[in-house]
């Protein structure tokens, strides 16, 4: 009641404010998906090899010398490097001491936590929700919907070169969900 805006004048401002809201919708819109093609091309170019791939850093920072990682760390080690756009990247052990010719990235594919291995278990095992994956990260319980993505291990210079992976998922026999 003790307004000074007549209660027919409501609606109007109601409306005006909704004209700006949708005004500033449509000027931000076009603005907000220009950035996405922008940052696409950013990120593969700073990955740091001409081949496309990312050389696997330790723990501390450092590449990863083949020879040197294989005589501390012996069959079915799976030990966690830095990977393609810094997501936290198995290195896998095989029984014969060599270097898998993959990896396996750490991402939890449930809600995105990184899933430690259990080498007790042979299996990956999500702290968060319980999902597990076998040891070449293949989902064997839910609730993660897909099995843990996989990156080429490559050897150049000695050292572990991590390169996307977009053939064939060769756990499951279909396309990869990852690419
Ligand atoms: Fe791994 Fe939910 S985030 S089970």
């Amino acid at each position: 009641a003790a307004s000074s805006i007549p209660a027919d004048r409501v609606p109007d401002m109601e409306k005006r404010k909704l004209m700006n809201l949708l005004l500033l919708g449509a000027v931000s819109l076009p603005a907000g998906g220009m950035l996405v093609p922008y940052g696409a091309f950013f990120i593969p170019a700073g990955s740091g090899n001409a081949g496309g791939g990312t050389y696997a850093k330790d723990k501390l920072g450092n590449d990863i010398n083949v020879e040197e990682w294989l005589k501390t760390h012996g069959p079915n080690d799976r030990t966690l490097a830095q990977g393609l756009k810094g997501d936290p990247t198995y290195l896998v052990v095989e029984q014969d001491k060599t270097l898998a010719t993959y990896g396996i990235n750490a991402v939890c594919t449930h809600l995105g936590c990184v899933v430690p291995w259990n080498g007790a278990e042979n299996k990956f095992i999500c702290p968060c929700h319980g999902s597990q994956y076998n040891n070449q990260g293949k989902v064997v319980r839910g609730p993660a919907p897909l099995s843990l993505a996989l990156v080429h291990a490559d050897v150049d210079d000695g050292k572990v070169l991590f390169v996307p992976w977009v053939e064939t998922d060769f756990r499951t026999g279909e396309d990869p969900w990852w690419k």
